[in-house]
């Protein structure tokens, strides 16, 4: 057994998204890091399996935000850290994206972080050395055909997460956390030939493969502890070298 001291001991944290991919694998290593989690999904069923308190939750619900994280912030005792992580992934191309297609991905993509951070800010604001991590998209920055909305939202919360970072500085840390490709449902939907993915991999990533969900966790993990206690309004890019290869 390791006597490592974990990096979140004791620290009150919500993250959303938690039922799935890189949200999940973000709750399994902050509990193996000691942290108390609050998490909200809209699949609540999801999060079964989990250490933390479940809450459901539709991030792009304003109603259903404040609500949550009132549920979140009085399971804990207050909230010290917050990654926002829920997202969806439509690929259309332009011609094909409705109006509907693009309302419903700026609502859960964009206003979702806005919503849920604002609800949570009165309570990070009373915690020590509190944080604010986004899931941002590599595809932000290397643009992708077939992303309009995607790509806007993922863009847009780049930005945020740098305007958040002024205004609420010094006192909550505020970064964001792009990955490229990794092995979730969100990228099998996308790539369902598993040997056309891991060649498409190959061409495009330095280190040709797609990323594993615990390593875009363990940014996450660094960009949240004290260890990146001089980092705020960063970027930081878990690509494998897509974006300059
Ligand atoms: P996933 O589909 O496995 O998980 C997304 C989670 O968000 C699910 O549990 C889902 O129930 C939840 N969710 C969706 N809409 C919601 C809503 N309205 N309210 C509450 N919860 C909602 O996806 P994955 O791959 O783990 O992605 C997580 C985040 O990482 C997303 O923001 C995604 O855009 C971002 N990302 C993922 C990449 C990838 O290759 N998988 C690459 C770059 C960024």
């Amino acid at each position: 057994m390791s006597t490592r001291e974990g990096k979140l001991v004791g620290r009150r944290i919500v993250i959303t998204g938690a039922a799935s991919g890189i949200g999940r694998a973000t709750a399994e290593l902050f509990a193996e890091e000691g942290a108390s989690l609050a998490l909200l999904d809209r699949n609540e069923a999801g999060l079964a399996g989990l250490q933390g308190t479940p809450v459901a939750v539709d991030v792009s619900n304003e109603v259903s935000v404040e609500t949550a994280i009132d549920r979140a912030a009085t399971a804990l005792g207050g909230i010290e850290g917050l990654v926002n992580i829920a997202g969806i992934f439509p690929v259309a191309k332009l011609a094909e994206t409705s109006l509907e297609l693009w309302n419903e991905t700026l609502a859960v993509n964009l206003t979702g972080p806005f919503l849920v951070t604002r609800a949570a800010l009165r309570h990070l604001m009373k915690a020590d050395e509190p944080t604010i991590v986004n899931l941002g998209s590599a595809s932000a920055i290397v643009p992708y055909p077939e992303l309009s909305a995607y790509g806007a939202t993922k863009g847009g919360l780049a930005v945020l997460s740098k305007v958040w970072a002024a205004e609420l500085g010094p006192k909550i840390r505020v970064n964001v956390v792009c990955p490229g490709m990794t092995r979730t449902r969100m990228v099998s939907d996308w790539h369902p030939d598993p040997a056309a993915l891991a060649e498409r991999a190959k061409q495009l990533y330095a280190l040709q493969r797609i990323a594993e969900p615990v390593e875009v966790a363990k940014a996450i993990l660094f960009l949240t502890s004290s260890d990146s206690s001089f980092i705020t309004g960063s970027t930081l890019l878990v690509d494998g070298g897509r974006t300059f290869h």
